[in-house]
């Protein structure tokens, strides 16, 4: 996977060295509570290891799950996922429904700063696919203003992705 710089940021792959702070920021209610049809806190380091394995898995020189770090010291702030996003269906595990997914966690010492939108920023740029999506929950006015800083047009609830009901947004507009 390409590693991504900006004035303030640096992106790179997750490292299984990693785990203490992935442990630490996934391990917090207020970070996960909005991941997933099923929010779950990490418990110990081998839970964080094996999210590290999968988020590396998820790298195929285009999509791919980066680390986001603070560039003057290389400190560690969140994860930036751009990944194929699966479909709702009535057979587990769910399948993959050809689209393309961003989404963002950061630790919460890293909100507030501009540091989620820089990075969503910097993965949109290298142009992989025509239409990027993101879904959120309804309540979560934290990530909504991430996709409206992005420029993403909001297309309102949808249940199609990961037997959920969300909020959609596409870096195209409604066709
Ligand atoms: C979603 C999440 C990543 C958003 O983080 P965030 O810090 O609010 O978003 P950004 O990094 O874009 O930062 C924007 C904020 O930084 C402020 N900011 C401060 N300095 C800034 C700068 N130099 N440049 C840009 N913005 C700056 C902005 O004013 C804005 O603050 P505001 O929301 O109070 O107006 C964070 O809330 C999170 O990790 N939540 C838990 C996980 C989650 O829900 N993920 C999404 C699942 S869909």
């Amino acid at each position: 996977m390409r590693e991504l710089t900006s004035d303030r940021l640096r992106l790179r792959e997750w490292r299984a060295d990693d785990a203490p702070f992935v442990l630490d920021m996934c391990s917090r209610w207020e970070v996960q509570r909005y991941i997933g049809a099923t929010p779950r806190m990490l418990t110990d380091l081998d839970d964080a290891r094996a999210t590290i394995a999968r988020w590396r898995g998820h790298d195929d020189g285009a999509h791919g799950v980066w680390s986001v770090r603070r560039r003057e010291d290389d400190a560690p702030l969140g994860t930036l996922l751009l990944i194929g996003i699966l479909a709702s269906g009535p057979d587990l595990p769910l399948q993959p429904s050809g689209e393309t997914e961003i989404g963002w966690y950061l630790h919460p010492d890293a909100w507030g700063r501009g540091y989620a939108t820089e990075a969503a920023d910097l993965v949109l740029r290298q142009g992989f696919f025509d239409e990027v999506i993101a879904v959120t929950y309804a309540q979560n006015a934290a990530s909504r203003a991430v996709c409206t800083r992005l420029g993403m047009h909001h297309l309102g609830p949808t249940d199609r992705y990961y037997n959920m009901t969300c909020e959609l947004f596409s870096t195209t507009p409604p066709r």
